[in-house]
C-alpha cells in the first residue's frame, strides 16, 4: 500500500479545531438521544409483541389525519335559508343550492365559506360544490334527492371508462358533485342525504333506464376532500365516488341502501391516491368499498391508477356482494392498499378481488388484516371472468397482473365455503401469502378451490389447496421475516 492510499483521517490527521470538537460531541450527543428513545419505545412493547403487523402500518394506525389537511376555519358561513330555501320535504331547493353554491365561490380566495343545511328535509336536484367550502348539515338536516332526471342532467362520460358504466354516452351528474376542486369537506352532525333512488332501481330493473345512473357524492380532480359524520341513504348508484382525486377521508359515516338496491356500493376510490376510509358502517345491495381504476382499453389508456389507500374499522353486510373488492374495473392498476379491521356479517364475500381478461392493468402490494367474518358465504376469493366490457374494442390480450397479496389474522365463523382463488389462464396470479386464517363452520368435505395462483400459507385452517403449500418460493417468509425484524428493531 502507498501513503497515497493510506486512510484519509491517518494521512491528513490535524489537531481539531474547538469549533470541530464541538460539532462532533452535537452530533454524539444527538444520536444517543435518538438511540435512547428507541430503546424507551421500542415498537413491540407500545404494540404488543405477538401481532403480525409491521412498524408501517402500526405508524399508520394511529390515524388518517395524514390524509386530509384542515384548511382555515371558513370566513364566512350562511345558511341555505339565506338563499330561499325550503324545508317543507316537497318544494324544489336546486336552485336556491346552485344559488348559494356561486355566491359563496367568490369566497374560495378569501378565506373560505360554509353552507349550513338547518333541521328539515331539503328536496334538491344536483348541484356543486366549490373550492375551500363545507357542507355543513346540521342534527336532523335531510337532503332528499329530486325525483325529476332532469334535476341530475347528463355529462361527459369518465374517460378511464369511454362510457357510462351502464349505458353508452354521457350519464347522470350526481347529486352533490365537485370538479377540479381544493379542501372540501361534507360533514356535520349526522345530517342524512338521502338519494331517494327508487325510482331509479326501477328504471334499472325494468330495463328503461337511458342514461347510467348518478351517484350521491362524485369528486372528479380534487384533492384534500373529507366526507364524515353523516348518514348517506338510498343513492341511485355507487354512493361515494372519489375520482381522479388525491387525499380524501372518508370517516365516521353510516351508509345504507336496501340489501337488494342494485349497484349501491357504499364508497369506490376510483384512480385515486391517498384515501382513508375510516369507522364507516356500510349496507347495501353491492360491495361495501370497492377500489377501483378505469375499464378495459380506456383505463389502460388513461393508466391511472389507484395507490395508498387504506381501509380501516369497517363494518357491514352486502348479501349478493364483498365486504372490501379490488376491481373489477383495475385497467390502470391498483397498488399499495392496506386494509384492517373489518368486519363483515351476512355477506356473500368477505374480501375479494375481481378481474378479467381484457382489464390489463394490475393489482399488487395488497394488505389484508385482522377480518373478522359471520355468516359470510366465502370469506376470500379471487376471481376472473366478469365478462363485462365496454365496447367491442376490449383487446383479449390485455392480461391483468395480479402478485402480492398478503392477508392475515383472518377469523370466519359459520362460513359458507372454503376460499376460492381463481387466476386467469395465461396470467396466473403469484405472491399469494396467506398466514393465521381460521375458517370456521365449515362442512367436513369443504375443500379450498384454487386455480392459476401460487402463493403459500402459514397457520391456515382448514388445509390450504397445494396450490399454496409450495415452500420454494421464499418471498412470503421473507415478508413473514420482516414482520419479526420489525417487532425486534
Ligand atoms: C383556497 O384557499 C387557499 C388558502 O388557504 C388559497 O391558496 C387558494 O387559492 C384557495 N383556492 C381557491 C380556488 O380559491
Ligand atoms: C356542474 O359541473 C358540471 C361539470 O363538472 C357541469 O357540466 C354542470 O353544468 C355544472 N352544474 C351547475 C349547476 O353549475
Ligand atoms: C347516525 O344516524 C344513523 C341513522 O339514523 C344511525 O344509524 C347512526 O348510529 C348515527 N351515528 C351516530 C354516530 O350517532
Ligand atoms: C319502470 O320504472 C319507472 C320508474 O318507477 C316507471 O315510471 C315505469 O312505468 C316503469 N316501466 C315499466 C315498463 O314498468
Ligand atoms: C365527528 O364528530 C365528532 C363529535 O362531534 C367530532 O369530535 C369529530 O371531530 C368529527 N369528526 C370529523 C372527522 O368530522
Ligand atoms: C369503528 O367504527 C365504528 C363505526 O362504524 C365506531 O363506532 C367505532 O368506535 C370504531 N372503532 C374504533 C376502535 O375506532
Ligand atoms: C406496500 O404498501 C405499503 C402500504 O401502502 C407501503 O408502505 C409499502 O412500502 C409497499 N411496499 C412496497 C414493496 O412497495
Ligand atoms: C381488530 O378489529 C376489531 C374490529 O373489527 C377491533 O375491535 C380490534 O381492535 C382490531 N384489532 C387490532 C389489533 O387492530
Ligand atoms: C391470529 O389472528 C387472530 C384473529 O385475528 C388474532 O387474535 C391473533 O392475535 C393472531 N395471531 C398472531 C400471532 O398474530
Ligand atoms: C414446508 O416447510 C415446513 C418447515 O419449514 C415443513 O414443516 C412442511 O412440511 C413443508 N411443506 C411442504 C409441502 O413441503
Amino acid at each position: 500500500m502507498d501513503s497515497s492510499q493510506k486512510p484519509f483521517l491517518i494521512t491528513n490527521f490535524k489537531r481539531p479545531s474547538r469549533a470541530v470538537i464541538l460539532l462532533i460531541l452535537t452530533v454524539i450527543t444527538v444520536s444517543l438521544i435518538q438511540i435512547s428513545s428507541k430503546t424507551v419505545f421500542p415498537i413491540w412493547v407500545v404494540f404488543g409483541k405477538n401481532s403480525f403487523v409491521t412498524k408501517q402500518e402500526e405508524k399508520s394506525r394511529a390515524s388518517c389525519s395524514g390524509f386530509y389537511r384542515k384548511g382555515l376555519t371558513r370566513k364566512v358561513v350562511m345558511s341555505i335559508k339565506d338563499f330561499g330555501g325550503v324545508s317543507d320535504g316537497k318544494t324544489c331547493n336546486t336552485l336556491a343550492f346552485r344559488k348559494a353554491m356561486q355566491h359563496l365561490k367568490s369566497f374560495g380566495d378569501k378565506g373560505g365559506s360554509q353552507l349550513n343545511v338547518p333541521k328539515g328535509r331539503w328536496v334538491t336536484g344536483s348541484f356543486n360544490l366549490t373550492s375551500n367550502f363545507t357542507l355543513f348539515l346540521e342534527f336532523g338536516a335531510v337532503l332528499l334527492g329530486s325525483q325529476n332526471p332532469q334535476e341530475w342532467p347528463i355529462i361527459e362520460p369518465l374517460p378511464s371508462y369511454g362510457r357510462g358504466r351502464e349505458r353508452l354516452g354521457g350519464r347522470h351528474i350526481s347529486l352533490i358533485h365537485g370538479d377540479g376542486l381544493y379542501d372540501v369537506v361534507i360533514t356535520g352532525e349526522n345530517g342524512t342525504i338521502d338519494g331517494q333512488g327508487k325510482m331509479w332501481w326501477d328504471l334499472w330493473w325494468n330495463r328503461t333506464l337511458e342514461h347510467t345512473r348518478g351517484h350521491l357524492v362524485e369528486l372528479m380532480n380534487s384533492q384534500n376532500i373529507l366526507i364524515s359524520n353523516l348518514t348517506f341513504l338510498n343513492s341511485p348508484f355507487w354512493t361515494i365516488h372519489p375520482v381522479y382525486c388525491s387525499n380524501v377521508v372518508v370517516k365516521g359515516m353510516t351508509i345504507l341502501s336496501p340489501l337488494n338496491s342494485p349497484n349501491t356500493d357504499g364508497i369506490d376510490p376510483d384512480s385515486s391516491t391517498h384515501v382513508c376510509i375510516e369507522d364507516c358502517y356500510i349496507e347495501s345491495g353491492d360491495d361495501l368499498v370497492a377500489v377501483k381504476s378505469g375499464w378495459d382499453h380506456y383505463g389502460i389508456k388513461m393508466a391511472r391508477p389507484s395507490s395508498d389507500i387504506m381501509v380501516r374499522n369497517v363494518s357491514g353486510t352486502t348479501p349478493t356482494c364483498s365486504g372490501v373488492g379490488i376491481g373489477s374495473e383495475m385497467s390502470g392498476g391498483i397498488f399499495d392498499v392496506v386494509i384492517e379491521n373489518l368486519h363483515i356479517i351476512n355477506s356473500a364475500a368477505g374480501v375479494r378481488i375481481k378481474t378479467d381478461i381484457g382489464r390489463g392493468g394490475y393489482i399488487t402490494n395488497i394488505t389484508i388484516s385482522n377480518v373478522t367474518l359471520d355468516r359470510v358465504k366465502i370469506p376470500i376469493r379471487f376471481s376472473r371472468g366478469s365478462n363485462d366490457h365496454p365496447d367491442e374494442g376490449w383487446n383479449p390480450k390485455a392480461l391483468p397482473s395480479v402478485k402480492g397479496i398478503y392477508i392475515r389474522n383472518v377469523i370466519s365463523i359459520n362460513t359458507g365455503k372454503a376460499p376460492v382463488l381463481e387466476g386467469i389462464k395465461d396470467a396466473p396470479f403469484e405472491e399469494i401469502c396467506l398466514t393465521n386464517i381460521s375458517i370456521l363452520g365449515l362442512s367436513p368435505s369443504a375443500r379450498w378451490q384454487c386455480e392459476f395462483i401460487s402463493g403459500m400459507t402459514v397457520g391456515v385452517l382448514p388445509l390450504p389447496c397445494s396450490q399454496l403449500q409450495s415452500n420454494s418460493s421464499s418471498w412470503c417468509q421473507l415478508y413473514e421475516n420482516s414482520l419479526v425484524q420489525d417487532k425486534i428493531l
